[in-house]
């Protein structure tokens, strides 16, 4: 590879106004004309909210008359994959909005294999992407890939399941897990405290990777205390409900108790409103990003590695053309094969059709010897009858004998 010349920066003066500070509104501009898109997984097991929590998320009924639905206890016999999709609007910016639920998940007597479709399911999207990138038209790029998955984890109280943990270590290095404890409002503001401490203990003691939002350097201040504020309340202690209560005369999205009310959009009730934040008003676009530069890029590289390409040792750069070469090397050899048995047949053939015309040949002269033998032998049969006839001509023939021989 050719060495990279660094180039030492200048930082210069402008001497009068150019206009290139109007480059944010340009790129502004043009993504609101393309629009937006936003991949959403939900996880968890049946009735844990999960349809009603993306209800509320995006205040619109993306599922249907589900918030009157009682909890199910039905058990599905595979874990599905079904996917919702939406075209939403809010103030002129356009966002396609795909939800993709898991229904059955976690609700078999073994659950010990449930992560695997949904992995699939995400791997098979990442390959549909790679797919499209290695054609030779790339204009038209559907990406399908899952930018975030929401994990629901059940309100026990206690830490996490065998299945919870399994779910997030198989899941974790594939998609930007955002783990939710679900209807938070079954547990006490204690309760959740204990709890949330002891599932960031079992998620740091097994090593897995939450999607947390990144801190930079050039942040500023208001930023990096919006992200500590989002990333205290990991794991987000969750309250849905798409229906209105009264509060003093005022409504809002909650659940009414005997004792009161919790709030969906109060951040001293739950923590929706810091999961809101982050998944839709400031970490959309990072998701995204991170799933494209980080998740998907992982995976491609293993992918490419897995198929034989040459994967450089920091796994940035791939040689495709190593693998390129072995491949036309491989098909010059099966073409030269080829030829040779080719050439191989031909002969044969030549040889065979060659030894035929010679049979058919001698066939020809053993006819033709044995007609001159047969011609050779009326001759002389001919010539035989001749002389017999001429010594038997009148006036020849003996004395008192009839010539009788002439008219035989
Ligand atoms: P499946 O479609 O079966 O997977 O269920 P789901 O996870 O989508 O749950 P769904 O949103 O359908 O909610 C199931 C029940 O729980 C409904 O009766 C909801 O009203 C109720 N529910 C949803 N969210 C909450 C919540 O935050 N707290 C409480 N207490 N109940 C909730």
């Amino acid at each position: 590879m050719a060495d990279v010349v660094s180039i030492p920066i200048v930082k210069k003066k402008l001497a009068g106004y150019v206009g290139f500070h109007n480059l944010p509104n340009q790129v502004h501009r043009k993504s609101v004309k393309k629009g937006f898109q936003f991949t959403l997984m939900v996880v968890g097991e049946s009735g844990l909210g999960k349809s009603t929590l993306v209800n509320t998320l995006f205040n619109t009924s993306l599922y249907p008359n589900k918030e009157n639905k009682e909890p199910t206890h039905e058990s599905p016999k595979t874990v599905e994959i079904q996917t919702i999709s939406a075209d939403i609007e809010e103030n002129g910016v356009k966002l396609k909005l795909t939800v993709i639920d898991t229904p059955g998940f976690g609700d078999f007597v073994n659950n010990e294999e449930s992560w695997r479709p949904i992995l699939e399911n995400i791997e098979a999207r990442y390959d549909a992407y790679l797919e499209q990138e290695n054609r030779v038209n790339r204009k038209r790029i559907v990406d399908t890939r899952v930018h975030a998955c929401l994990y629901f984890i059940a309100p026990t109280g206690h830490s996490l399941k065998p299945l919870d943990i399994e779910f997030m270590k198989q899941l974790a290095g594939r998609v930007n897990l955002i783990p939710v404890i679900a209807k938070s409002d079954t547990l006490t503001e204690d309760e959740i405290k204990a709890f949330k401490a002891r599932i960031l203990e079992d998620i740091a003691y097994n090593k897995i990777q939450i999607y947390q939002p990144p801190m930079y350097d050039n942040d500023d201040p208001e930023t990096v205390q919006e992200n500590k504020d989002i990333i205290s309340r990991i794991p987000f202690a969750i309250v849905g409900s798409d229906k209105e209560v009264d509060v003093g005369g005022k409504k809002v999205r909650g659940r009414k108790y005997p004792w009161g009310v919790i709030e969906v959009d109060n951040e001293d009730h739950c923590d929706f409103v810091k999961l809101r934040q982050m998944l839709v008003r400031t970490h959309m676009e990072e998701l995204k990003e991170y799933t494209n530069e980080v998740l998907y890029e992982s995976y491609r590289i293993s992918k490419l590695a897995r198929g034989g390409y040459e994967v450089s040792s920091d796994g940035s750069a791939l040689n495709p053309l190593s693998k390129f070469e072995e491949e036309k090397l491989a098909h010059e050899q099966k073409m030269a094969k080829m030829e040779a048995e080719m050439k191989a047949v031909f002969q044969q053939k030549v040889a065979e059709k060659e030894a035929k015309l010679k049979q058919s040949e001698e066939e020809l002269y053993a006819r033709h010897r044995e007609m001159k033998e047969q011609l050779e032998k009326q001759r002389l049969e001919l010539e035989e009858k001749k002389r017999r006839l001429e010594s038997g001509r009148p006036g020849t023939p003996e004395k008192g004998k009839k010539n009788k021989g002439l008219f035989k």
